[in-house]
């Protein structure tokens, strides 16, 4: 975190700073990789509403009580519920389990980034363009592993070596660029249009429309539950709400700064990369796949990209390592803070040092990744999940903190500032600084 000492021993340096980190840890593969999947399989449009809806109302809530809980009591997550209602303390320890969770599959999806920008850098992109190239990748174990633990000592050795801020740095170079390249690729991909075999000619256009409007022919309540479901857990794991970072954050940011108006920010940019990247995603899926290929699941973006990639010639190679480089840097700016909170939990409850707990904490997360990089290999099975999703060990992994445990977190949080604390004590603290 971009840091100068305040009278507390630490604080953001400015509005931007703070702004800055928050939509670093946000901004990851939440926003272009799980939300496109997601809104695609939910049937777009419809997942798009419920998405934009509970941002707005349900997320600013969430980030504003996360973050005005840190800057009143300058406490660290697992101390704070515990700080202000003794009866409370297993909420914060409750949060400590989220990122432990998480942090079993994030790098591996970042080790994926890597291999893609690795076959376009070396040539290889257009291999990537066949629909089982994904597939054969998981498959093997030792090329899944390896990308993984390039992608995760990555962040080991930074969070080790505690040279966040020197990343920061990259990041207000990165961060506008990865916007500006994303927005590049969507204006092209809109022209795309393809005809298959039976002579039928799809555009992106008409992707765009199953992306945008929503469809309420044969909504049952189940599915609109499902759907609810898949948007709610989205919102979580893309604000990186209720699990303690932002409670963290929040004690970091000064009084000075305006809370509301800084949410509203990390929400448009969030969002807007959220955005951004399915209206990329889902029309290309669409061209090039048909609409029968909406729910494949979390390797739509991987079988999708490259194909709009391949269109550009040349040029694509080029975007295509940018993008997928950019991409990793995103997801690596969101990683390294949730290795930091868990380092940060382990130096609370062990009395650890940060070496002690950053070296105890990568055994473990070595550990746990190679296990799950191996649910597609050698412990491959098909579990029928309640959102409709067939699950490898990956993805029970995130619907059990996303789908399950967040939202628990999220609900106590609710209840613990509705009716513990009162609201007012949120609402104090947000109108420290100009009210809402
Ligand atoms: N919000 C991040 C993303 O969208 C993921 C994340 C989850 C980061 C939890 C920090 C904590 O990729």
């Amino acid at each position: 975190m971009e840091q100068e000492e305040n009278q507390d021993g630490s604080g953001f340096k400015s509005n931007l700073g703070f702004i800055l980190a928050a939509a670093g840890s946000a901004v990851g593969v939440g926003n272009i990789w799980r939300f496109p999947y997601l809104a695609a399989k939910d049937g777009g449009g419809l997942f798009l509403l419920i998405y934009l809806l509970l941002v707005f109302i349900f997320g600013f809530v969430l980030l504003a009580s996360d973050l005005a809980l840190g800057r009143k009591t300058k406490k660290h997550a697992v101390e704070v519920f515990g700080f202000l209602n003794k009866k409370w303390n297993f909420l914060g320890k409750l949060t400590i389990l989220i990122p432990i969770l998480i942090i079993t599959y994030y790098p591996i999806v970042g080790g994926w980034f890597l291999k893609y920008s690795y076959d376009f850098l070396t040539g290889n992109g257009n291999q990537t363009i066949s629909n089982n190239f994904f597939t054969n990748f998981l498959s093997s174990p030792y090329r899944s592993i390896f990308w993984t633990l390039v992608f995760f000592m990555i962040t080991a050795c930074i969070t080790f070596f505690d040279v966040e801020s020197g990343v920061e740095r990259f990041s207000k170079i990165i961060m506008p660029g990865l916007l500006m390249i994303i927005l590049g690729i969507l204006f092209y991909s809109l022209g795309l249009k393809f005809t298959d075999k039976n002579n039928i000619t799809r555009t992106a256009w008409d992707g765009l429309k199953i992306y945008l409007l929503p469809d309420f022919s044969n909504l049952s309540l189940k599915r609109l539950l499902e759907i609810t479901l898949d948007a709610m857990s989205q919102l979580f794991f893309s604000l990186s709400v209720s699990m303690g970072i932002m409670i963290t954050y929040g004690a970091y940011v000064k009084k000075d700064i305006n809370l509301s108006k800084s949410i509203r920010q990390i929400e448009l940019f969030d969002t807007g990369a959220a955005l951004i990247s399915g209206a990329i995603i889902i029309p290309a899926v669409y061209v090039f796949l048909g609409k029968d290929a909406m729910s494949q699941g979390p390797s739509l973006m991987f079988i999708s990209l490259p194909k709009i990639f391949n269109t550009m010639g040349f040029a694509g190679q080029i975007i295509a390592v940018l993008f997928f480089l950019m991409v990793a840097f995103a997801a690596l700016t969101s990683c390294i803070s949730i290795t930091e909170t868990i380092i940060a939990n382990f130096m609370r409850i062990f009395k650890w040092s940060r070496k002690k707990a950053s070296v105890i904490s990568s055994i473990f997360i070595t550990f746990g990744l190679v296990i799950v990089c191996l649910g597609y290999n050698l412990f491959y099975f098909e579990l029928k999940l309640p959102n409709g999703n067939t699950a490898q060990l990956l993805d029970l992994v995130d619907y059990v903190s996303n789908n399950f445990l967040m939202p628990m977190i999220s609900f106590l949080t609710c209840i613990f500032v509705g009716w513990v604390i009162k609201p007012d004590f949120v609402i104090k603290e947000m109108e420290e600084n100009n009210g809402f």
